[in-house]
């Protein structure tokens, strides 16, 4: 069923009309353009289409996007402000936690969640918050550093 869902995305109070059962993620890529959401299974199995809605990580492939009424939602494409990223992106880049990248927004949003919720996180606290979100190209060991420099940042700022 058509319907108008207002919502707000990376900052921009939309008004998007569209069936209330149509995939978020395809929302998101095909409809909107913000491609920074990726498309890996399709199936809620590897993360790599987070996004945060009201700052919690969802999965925008598992998510019909009836759901973001009166939400406000995050891609990659919004989560730096005034011109600066956010310490989470800035962590990534200095540790070098990529190789192709593909993974990367996923994990970027799913930490930034994590971040907000736990101020001090052990690194056996990220791995396990982090288990889900996969990297096939096996960057795991910089994803939990560059996750851990944030959270000191984080600190810091706070
Ligand atoms: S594409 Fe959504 S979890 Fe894999
Ligand atoms: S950097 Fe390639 S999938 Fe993670």
């Amino acid at each position: 069923m058509i319907e108008e869902i207002q919502c707000t995305i990376n900052g921009t109070a939309r008004k998007i009309t569209v069936d209330g059962e149509r995939v978020l993620l395809w929302v998101l890529r095909t409809d909107l353009g913000l491609t920074g959401t990726k498309y890996g299974c399709g199936e809620g199995l590897c993360g790599a289409c987070t996004v945060l809605i009201d700052e919690e990580a969802v999965r925008s492939c598992q998510t019909a996007v009836r759901e973001i009424r009166g939400k406000r939602v995050v891609t990659i494409e919004g989560l730096a402000a005034g011109g600066k990223l956010h310490p989470v992106q800035e962590a990534f880049m200095e540790h070098d936690a990529l190789q192709c990248g593909y993974c990367t927004p996923g994990m970027i949003l799913q930490a930034t969640a994590f971040l907000r919720r736990h101020q001090e996180p052990s690194r056996a606290d990220i791995i396990d918050a982090m288990e889900d979100n996969l990297c096939r190209c096996g960057a795991h060991n910089r994803i939990v550093r560059a996750i851990q420099a944030a959270a000191s940042r984080m600190k810091g700022e706070r």
